[in-house]
């Protein structure tokens, strides 16, 4: 029996019981009635259960629902400009290449070799005139045909053809990429919704990735995702960076949430700091007011401010280990400015600032969350963001 229930049964409410339970005893950790709180409406509604965060079946039923069946980022079509330029990266649908070709195409495989199945590429950017693997040396071309495999000729029913990489779907919207394994989900469009009209202006095309961060972080990824959606806590965890932010919902249509705020300067700077850096010009009213923090469900974020922007993903390593991956993004014209060496170390210093703010108190969180006497709290009046990705979420896994 959990160590906890006996002091709390004869004044717990139903998710508060079902809360105190080891996931390990529920009936069916997926039945409704678990997250019929969570689905209420906002002023009611309670937060997820903790084994959401915590709980290794849970978590697969979450990679299979929520991740298996969307798009996943992966970054500018600019950083692989060069044929034989290369992202790999590990996604919840495995190790995934992306590559541009000879002619210009891009394309992603499966990072993994049909031999016997070795890692081709170490993770990371790179370039390659083909890809060799590491093992016994077989030899792909960027299109992902097999172009040779030593002595492979001495075995009668082999045929080069048969053997080459595994395709993904990869698709583009103003030049970020996004791959999938899945042949039957719609278009990337579709999925971005209206997310596509909102920032027309801000010229993702002319967008550059200038610098890559990633960090290894000891909690669910749903901590880290929750906390980019809300600015309850930047007047605690940022009170010596950012500040009190104040925030308003956005509405949106398609696989995505947003909270904007207002500043008539960028947010990508700390309180205090000027910068010369240029607003995009392409902005008008709304976009040109303030910050845009997104969520691309499931589990990227697209911060745009006025004059800059940052792309963060929170991959789910386990229940309880996430990769954080930043890409910090400004317009090309921008970057080409003499002045832009010296500003934009005001943006990597608040982004990075923020950012290891955030991964501190996730792993805090993840603690207090192991607790058997952790149960369900009210969402506060600015966390109106969180609630949309936690329904989310419960739809998913519950398919209501
Ligand atoms: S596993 Fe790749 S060549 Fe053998
Ligand atoms: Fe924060």
């Amino acid at each position: 029996m959990p160590k906890y229930r006996h002091l709390y049964e004869h004044m717990v409410t139903y998710s508060e019981k079902a809360n105190l339970m080891s996931a390990s005893e529920m009936d069916d950790l997926f039945d409704p009635a678990h997250y019929a709180e969570t689905l209420a409406d906002f002023g009611s509604a309670r937060t997820l259960p903790a084994w959401c965060y915590t709980d290794a079946s849970f978590f697969q039923r979450e990679m299979e629902r929520c991740f298996h069946s969307n798009w996943h980022f992966i970054g500018h079509e600019s950083e692989i400009a060069e044929p034989g330029q290369y992202i790999a990266v590990d996604l919840v649908i495995g190790p995934v290449i992306v590559i541009r070709g000879k002619d210009g195409e891009i394309r992603s495989f499966a990072n993994t070799c049909r031999h016997r199945g070795a890692r081709l590429l170490e993770n990371g950017q790179g370039h390659c005139a083909t890809i060799v693997c590491p093992y016994h040396a077989w030899t792909y071309e960027h299109s992902g045909n097999l172009r040779g495999a030593p002595a492979m000729e001495e075995m009668p029913e082999f045929c080069k053809e048969d053997w080459g990489l595994i395709p993904f779907r990869v698709e583009q919207y103003g030049g970020f990429m996004w791959v999938t394994s899945n042949g039957e989900l719609p278009a990337l469009t579709d999925y971005l919704g209206d997310f596509t009209s909102r920032f027309e202006g801000h010229d993702f095309g002319a967008m550059r990735v200038v610098r890559r961060e990633t960090y290894d972080i000891a909690c669910n990824w749903k901590v880290l995702a929750e906390n980019a959606l809300e600015e309850y806590h930047t007047g605690v965890v940022h009170s010596n960076s950012l500040g009190q932010q104040h925030s308003v919902p956005v509405e949106t249509l398609g696989r995505w949430c947003a909270l904007f705020i207002a500043s008539e300067t960028s947010l990508s700077i700390l309180p205090g700091e000027t910068s010369v850096l240029p607003h995009i010009a392409t902005l008008n009213s709304p976009t040109d007011d303030g910050t845009y923090f997104t969520m691309l469900y499931p589990n990227t974020q697209f911060a745009c401010s006025q004059d800059s922007m940052w792309c963060v993903t929170f991959h789910p390593v386990s229940p309880e280990q996430t990769q954080v991956r930043v890409a910090f993004c400004f317009p090309s014209g921008t970057v080409a400015l003499d002045s832009f060496e010296a500003e934009s170390q005001k943006y990597f210093h608040r982004w990075i600032t923020g950012i290891e703010e955030d991964n501190a108190i996730g792993p805090v969180q993840q603690q207090g969350l192991r607790s058997p006497a952790s149960v369900p709290g009210p969402y506060g009046p600015k966390e109106f963001t969180v609630h949309e990705m936690n329904k989310w979420t419960v739809r998913c896994v519950t398919d209501q």
